[in-house]
């Protein structure tokens, strides 16, 4: 076993996780991460403007983590963010403001607000839903058709396609779905020069604080008159017959506001460019459209939307023979569990048969992604509507992608095509 002061020397490759911008470089981002799981699977970071953690980068080490969630827990440090934004977020909570969601609480209390949302994800809510996404994927399909023969893909249909759906869910007026997208953007791009509204931790922030507000006033008037929607089941929903604090409830509505849409654009924009990439790929599934739940499947895990979340140790412990000290953090790497040469046959190929596909794209364990079930049939939908409907496609441009250590994929895609 090697010594904790040979573990905690800060290793060269990994230090790409604390780069926001490398996740704008595919090849760059890939070759670090390859390196990182031959070479040095558990691997200290400790780069400005962030605190130190673990980077683990194999899939099985992932899983055993998210498994353990009384060893290994999301509070205080769910996710990578400069120390400053995480001392900020901590005195705004102190103050009975700021933004406390799914995944920043551990058991027993997340298991408690997770159970109020929990009945509008399950199997039946979505067979009810599915009229209603087939109705959107066919109108954004037409919209694609009527601004042919160029279009940008990831802002004229990826962007508002499952902003429509999420917000329809939620029961948001049709007016306030741009300002929803644009705090959306400014909260997960706070690392984009595009997309963040200020470089201080106190801009992004304030971000956060417009989404409160705009939500404080959505759980009063639904809870003065209740309506048919998962807004009224969030503002109404009791744990052992309490209602939820401000911050709970506001916070609910962020997460299923924002990681309702912003991630599934993500799979849907990456999902389309890597079928352009490889056009056997996209015959293949063009002609057998019985292939479109691995389809999916393999979009989802090629675009991996969500690159990262953190736990922290509750003891000292050990991962692959390295120590971790009570405390520490650890960076569970999705996008590089995600081509674990361990897990998946050549993980650089796209195969939209690939069977089985262990994915961690959603996560695993107690947080897996609330939504997974409605993220696969918004790109079920979408991908059928589009496909029969295709006669060419192709690049109009370079795609973009955006600089982030958390969520994000595709800025730009700039295609030109054919829709009947
Ligand atoms: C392709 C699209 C999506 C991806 C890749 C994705 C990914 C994830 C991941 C990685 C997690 C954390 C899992 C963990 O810590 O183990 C998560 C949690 C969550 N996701 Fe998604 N998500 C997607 C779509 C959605 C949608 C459509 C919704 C709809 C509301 C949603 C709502 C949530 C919520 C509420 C949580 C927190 C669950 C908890 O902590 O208990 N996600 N998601």
């Amino acid at each position: 076993m090697s010594t904790p002061t040979q573990d905690r020397r800060a290793s060269q490759q990994a230090q790409v996780l604390a780069d926001p911008t490398a996740y704008a470089d595919d090849a760059r981002l890939h070759a670090a991460l390859t390196y990182l799981r031959a070479h040095e699977p558990v691997a200290w970071v400790d780069k400005a403007p962030y605190r130190p953690f673990w980077a683990i980068t194999k899939h099985a080490d992932i899983m055993a983590i998210e498994r353990d969630n009384n060893l290994f827990i999301s509070e205080p440090r769910p996710l990578l963010a400069p120390a400053e934004t995480d001392d900020l977020a901590k005195a705004q909570l102190e103050a009975g403001m700021g933004l406390r969601t799914l995944i920043h609480m551990d058991d027993p209390h997340h298991r408690g607000v997770r159970a109020i949302g929990a009945d509008w994800f399950r199997p039946k809510a979505m067979r009810d839903l599915k009229v209603r996404v087939d109705e959107l994927a066919e109108r954004f399909v037409d919209q694609m058709r009527d601004i042919g023969p160029e279009c940008d893909f990831v802002t004229d249909i990826a962007v508002q396609f499952p902003l429509y759906v999420i917000m329809s869910l939620l029961g948001l007026p049709e007016e306030d779905y741009g300002r929803m997208h644009m705090l959306t953007q400014e909260m997960f791009g706070g690392d984009d020069d595009e997309y963040k509204r200020g470089g201080t931790p106190e801009e992004q922030m304030a971000v956060l604080l417009d989404f409160f507000a705009y939500f404080s006033n959505l759980t009063t008037s639904r809870r003065e008159q209740p309506t048919d929607d998962l807004a009224s089941a969030i503002a109404n929903g009791r744990i052992n017959g309490e209602p939820l604090s401000e911050v709970d409830t506001a916070s609910y509505y962020v997460i299923v506001a924002s990681a309702g849409h912003d991630t599934t654009k993500d799979a849907i924009s990456g999902g389309l460019q890597a079928l352009i990439d490889n056009p056997d790929q996209l015959a293949r599934l063009r002609d057998d459209l019985s292939l479109m739940p691995t389809a999916v499947e393999e979009m989802i895990r090629w675009s991996t939307p969500v690159k990262e979340f953190m736990r922290t140790a509750t003891a000292d412990t050990e991962v692959r023979g390295v120590r971790i000290a009570e405390g520490e953090s650890v960076y569970l790497t999705y996008v590089s569990g995600n081509r674990d040469e361990e897990i998946f046959d050549d993980p650089f190929r796209f195969d939209v048969g690939r069977d089985p596909n262990r994915h961690v794209s959603f996560g695993y364990g107690v947080h897996f992604c609330l939504g997974a079930a409605l993220a696969r049939m918004e790109m079920n939908s979408l991908f059928t509507e589009l496909l029969p409907r295709l006669e060419s496609i192709e690049l109009a441009g370079e795609p973009e992608l955006s600089a982030t250590t958390f969520v994000g994929g595709l800025k730009h895609l700039p295609i030109r095509y054919s829709v009947r």
